[in-house]
């Protein structure tokens, strides 16, 4: 497996490779992250894995210092996956010191986690960008857990022509239905067995919906059971999967988006309709 610092190094080895499927991360792998490295290898001839704690998503008073760094061990893991080459850029290849370029997607950036995590889509976006334009991959692939942030790239990579094709790969989670995630680490042992709850918060959700029960009500009651197990919701909304946009009753391709904390841990997880 390469290991690969630099721009340069990434260039020459980008050479020796055919079709090339790129899975961006931020590292602390678990089931989720090699899930898509497995199904990256469907879709091209070289996979590159990149892990990358992007300073710029994360707001001043979040995780950015103290966010699981485990690189010795998710390189084990990648090894392990026959992954063929990492990038392991540093802070300053990514962002010179005088970089002055942002990539801001809008409209589907605006609610959900925009809202609560003002800057963190700009963030996203821009690294997400330039490690494109590094790697110049022909597929990536992005999970579907973090469904606004999937919109916000698909978004992107329309608007600037990026010659990149998307996949998004369905969420993966541990046997009690939690979405895998590296903050799910942050969690005490009883916050880990309340964590499920959200899960089983949206089922409930979609099966009222399918009920026939009002958005509104529905998006009530959910918070309410949030916060009786001891959630403080973020935000609770069901969604049109196209542009985010607010859902109308019975819409077809809608999407519910939850994000919550549980003592200082966010969640996120979301259902499709
Ligand atoms: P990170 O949280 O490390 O996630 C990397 C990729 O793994 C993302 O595409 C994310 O959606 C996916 N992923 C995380 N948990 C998953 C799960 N349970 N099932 C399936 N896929 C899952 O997302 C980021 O990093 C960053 O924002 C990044 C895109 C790398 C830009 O810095």
């Amino acid at each position: 497996m390469h290991i690969l610092q630099t721009v340069s190094q990434i260039r020459e080895w980008r050479k020796s490779a055919q079709r090339v499927a790129f899975v961006p991360t931020m590292g602390n792998l678990h089931a989720g992250h090699l899930q898509l490295v497995r199904e990256a290898k469907k879709y091209a001839d070289k996979v590159i894995v990149s892990i990358f704690v992007n300073p710029t998503q994360f707001g001043i008073n979040e995780d950015f210092s103290s966010y699981p760094r485990t690189e010795q061990r998710d390189l084990e893991l990648l090894a392990a996956e026959n992954c063929d080459a990492v990038f392991l850029p540093n802070v300053e290849t990514i962002y010179a010191q005088n970089a002055q370029t942002t990539v801001s997607v809008s409209q589907v950036s605006q609610h959900y986690c925009g809202a609560s995590r003002v800057g963190h889509f700009d963030g996203v976006a821009t690294v997400v960008c330039k490690l494109f334009n590094i790697v110049q991959p022909d597929v990536a692939l992005f999970g579907l857990k973090d469904f606004q942030q999937f919109c916000v790239i698909q978004t992107m990579v329309r608007d600037l022509h990026l010659p990149v094709e998307l996949i998004g790969v369905p969420t993966v989670r541990d046997v009690d239905g939690l979405a895998m995630s590296s903050r799910n680490g942050y969690l005490s042992e009883t916050e880990r067995e309340i964590a499920p709850t959200l899960y089983q918060t949206l089922q409930m959700a979609r099966d009222n919906l399918l009920a026939g029960q009002a958005i509104v009500d529905v998006e009530n009651v959910a918070i309410t059971q949030l916060t009786q197990a001891g959630f403080s919701v973020d935000y609770f909304n069901v969604a049109r999967r196209l542009d985010l946009e607010m859902a109308q009753q019975n819409e077809p391709h809608c999407i519910i988006l939850a994000a919550a904390k549980l003592g200082k841990t966010r969640l996120i997880d979301n259902l499709w309709l």
